[in-house]
């Protein structure tokens, strides 16, 4: 998923022969997830048109203060507009708009909104290669960039008026990557690598039966989206389940056992930042798995178990600085039991469910947590979705690796 999913754009089209791209960006924006509103200087309208830009941003095109259909009647309102947005992006911005930008003048609709906006602002210059070179433009660059205003730099290649130089608006695609390698920067986990365990084991016994249990997998993969949208690499090491891969980026490795996970998770635990483990990890395993499946025979069958490898407690051995961090599924002595793993398993905090709370636990989509922390402070949280219950986890996670 695109980090500019659920983000709301504005973008501004002022009048220069890259106008025509944007139809392309439009479609960009939209196909990452992102709502567009779209604003035309009035001479931009020469360029390309409203009709186009505003079927495919799904929104109407504003170019002037007052709503044409309605002779001039209605006020469009620049300040909500300006409020309204997440990221405001000038594209193309030509020399005229950017120093009327550099030096705050406000003739027109989209001027007014740019001077009104509160969000980041991307701006991608595109004109003529004296015009890109001359010492003003250059000022107005660097003044803009002094307001925290971010250039997307033009490329170099052949221009409209037939010369060829630097001033080609930068392309729709690399536009859209250049912003989306910025945003991600911002990002809480940007940089940071984490391992999430999740899902059920299967232990076979033969060919056909295992032991398993009813993990659905939910919350692990619920948490690896919500570490994947704060910025971070998420490897998930996840047992048998019907999830999908909840995001492109994240590289799932599928197990069956307790020791193909372990094998995964200890493999890839030295390279990460912060581990979360949240798989229901089977505790024993048959003995003997049957190479052929095993006849019916007698009244009864014994089954020898052994040990299953305790992985977490593996990783809080291992451990240099990663951040680490389980889960309890308790039915009595919540607490107690699960301050008793915080210590022996190395933790620095355990995520508590009890079975004795409505609505949490394995297959359900939601779940009531409490978190208990290394220095013995603890926090209770609502019953909510896994979802939000995973974007509380990431939250503390998040407070402690920048503490
Ligand atoms: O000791 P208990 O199984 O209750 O601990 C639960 C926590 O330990 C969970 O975070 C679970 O993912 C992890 N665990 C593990 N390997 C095991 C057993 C549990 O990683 N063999």
């Amino acid at each position: 998923m695109s980090v500019l999913s659920g983000k709301k754009i504005l973008l501004g089209v002022t009048a220069g022969i890259a106008a025509y791209k944007t139809a392309f960006l439009v479609r960009l924006f939209i196909k990452a997830g992102a709502q567009v509103k779209v604003i035309m200087t009035p001479a931009a309208k020469e360029f390309v048109t409203p009709l186009t830009l505003s079927t495919l941003s799904k929104n109407e095109v504003v170019s002037s203060f007052t709503k044409e259909e309605d002779h001039g009647n209605q006020w469009n309102n620049h300040v909500e507009l300006g409020l309204w947005a997440d990221y405001m992006i000038i594209a193309p911005a030509t020399a005229n708009t950017l120093s009327k930008m550099a030096g705050g003048h406000s003739d027109n609709f989209l001027m007014a909104t740019y001077l009104s906006a509160k969000c980041p602002v991307f701006f991608a210059p595109a004109m003529d290669l004296d015009m890109y070179k001359h010492p003003s433009t250059k000022e107005n660059f660097a003044k803009l960039i002094s307001f925290g205003n971010v250039m997307i730099p033009a490329t170099s290649g052949e221009l409209a008026s037939g010369l060829t130089g630097e001033g080609r608006m930068a392309e729709p695609e690399d536009i859209v990557a250049f912003i989306e390698d910025h945003l991600i920067k911002d990002l809480p986990l940007y940089n940071k690598k984490v391992l999430i365990t999740a899902g059920p084991t299967y232990e076979a016994i033969d060919p056909v039966r295992f032991i398993g249990n009813h993990s659905s997998g939910k919350m692990g993969f619920e948490l690896a989206a919500a570490a994947h949208d704060a910025g971070a690499d998420v490897i998930l090491i996840s047992g048998p389940t019907h999830l999908e891969k909840p995001r492109e980026r994240i590289k799932l490795v599928r197990v069956q056992s307790a020791r193909e996970m372990f094998e995964a998770a200890t493999k890839a635990f030295p390279e990460v930042d912060i581990a979360i483990a949240s798989a229901a990890v089977s505790d024993y395993r048959p003995k003997i798995s049957a190479d052929q499946k095993i006849k019916k025979t007698g009244e009864t069958m014994q089954l020898e178990l052994v040990k299953n490898p305790d992985i977490l407690a593996a990783l809080g051995e291992a451990k240099k600085d990663q951040l680490l961090v389980g889960f309890a599924l308790e039915t009595e002595n919540e607490e107690e039991n699960a301050a008793g793993k915080l210590k022996r398993k190395n933790l620095d905090f355990i995520v508590l469910n009890s079975l004795n709370d409505k609505g949490a636990g394995f297959k359900s989509n939601t779940n009531k947590i409490k978190i208990l922390f290394r220095n013995g402070a603890g926090k209770n949280f609502d019953l909510k979705t896994k979802k939000e219950v995973a974007a509380d986890i990431l939250n503390e996670i998040i407070i402690l690796s920048n503490a």
